[in-house]
């Protein structure tokens, strides 16, 4: 296989690590922050590896993209309740036929891939991505941005008051407990996620905003957990995997950029910062690492793909019979 042997392997384990981050790994093992119950057979190892279009099936039947709409209890009784949407993002946005996920990876420098990931209907960034200065290698289309509730919360960000955020749509969400119960999640957020939010809306009220139901982080967790030989850490998947699932609900083929890093892997941790960490692509906080393995196992896309544009090629849940 020669020089292709570099990329991914769909079975990465944490045993794999350096020595800090298998620690780091094996506590968010071990620490249960979000009360997760681990359900169906602890017996790990009998687990049939499946194959990629059971994989896909599997993520199209048990994981849905929902979002929080102005009826939903709690919310309903708010006074802020009309700032949320009517309806359902996957019913205002798309279909697209085409749609590239763009992750902040620093292996994304000296890319050159601009022009292809704008050649697609829509292009998902993920929080503070900015295009502005990397057009040549990330493009400068933005037609959804995913963004956490710890960059929304952060004053670094400026997320009330920078440009980055107000184009295109904007979808939120925060690390919720694993019962996925609206009011246990609204009195207990990670970051206030509803404060920032009522702000934001009051500045930019015609900008789409929508926040991720927070069953749909845990059911793409689920995923994740059934189809890996070990336990995974106990925290939400990244934005990169839950973007990645959403957009699969929204597009017909969707190409992922630099998730599983190419000849051009770095310990950069993202394009347009000078930080370097080798937890931003393989985790610590986030179970990239078994993320990843998934993503390899449901690529449909060549090899090389990987190794020479970082590129993995995914089919839209309406295209698939199931
Ligand atoms: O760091 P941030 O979450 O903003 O980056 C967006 C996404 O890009 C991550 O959630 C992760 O899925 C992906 N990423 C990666 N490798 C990196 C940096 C980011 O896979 N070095």
């Amino acid at each position: 296989r020669g020089i292709l042997g570099e990329v991914w392997d769909d079975e990465m384990s944490s045993s794999m690590l350096g020595n800090r981050l298998k620690k780091v790994v094996q506590n968010y093992q071990a620490m249960n922050k979000y009360g997760v119950k681990v359900s169906g057979p602890g017996g790990v190892s009998s687990r049939p590896k499946l194959s990629g279009p059971k994989l896909l099936c599997q993520m199209k039947i048990q994981v849905d993209v929902s979002t929080l709409t102005s009826d939903f209890q709690p919310f309903s009784s708010l006074p802020w309740a009309s700032q949320l949407p009517l309806k359902q993002l996957t019913s205002n946005l798309g279909p697209y036929k085409s749609c590239a996920v763009v992750t902040s990876a620093g292996s994304m420098r000296s890319s050159g891939l601009g022009k292809e990931i704008d050649s697609h209907d829509a292009v998902l960034r993920f929080n503070a991505a900015p295009t502005s200065g990397y057009e040549n290698d990330v493009g400068s289309k933005t037609t959804i941005r995913l963004v956490n509730s710890q960059v929304m919360a952060s004053e670094a960000h400026r997320f009330l008051s920078s440009s980055l955020y107000s184009s295109g749509t904007l979808v939120a969400w925060d690390p919720a407990p694993f019962s996925a119960d609206l009011t246990q999640w609204f009195n207990r957020t990670d970051y206030p996620i509803f404060t920032q939010y009522q702000r934001y809306r009051m500045l930019h009220p015609m900008q789409p905003f929508y926040i991720l139901h927070p069953r749909f982080e845990w059911q793409v967790w689920q995923r994740i957990q059934d189809n890996m030989a070990e336990p995974i850490q106990k925290n939400p998947p990244s934005s990169g995997l839950l973007g990645t699932v959403m957009m699969m609900s929204l597009c017909e083929v969707v190409h992922v950029y630099e998730f599983l890093p190419s000849r051009r892997k770095t310990e950069l941790c993202h394009y347009y910062q000078r930080f370097f960490d080798a937890a931003c692509t393989l985790g610590a906080y986030h179970p990239l690492l078994y993320e990843k393995n998934l993503v390899k196992r449901m690529n449909q896309g060549p090899e090389r793909d990987i190794y020479t544009h970082g590129r993995i090629t995914l089919p839209g849940f309406n295209t698939l019979n199931c």
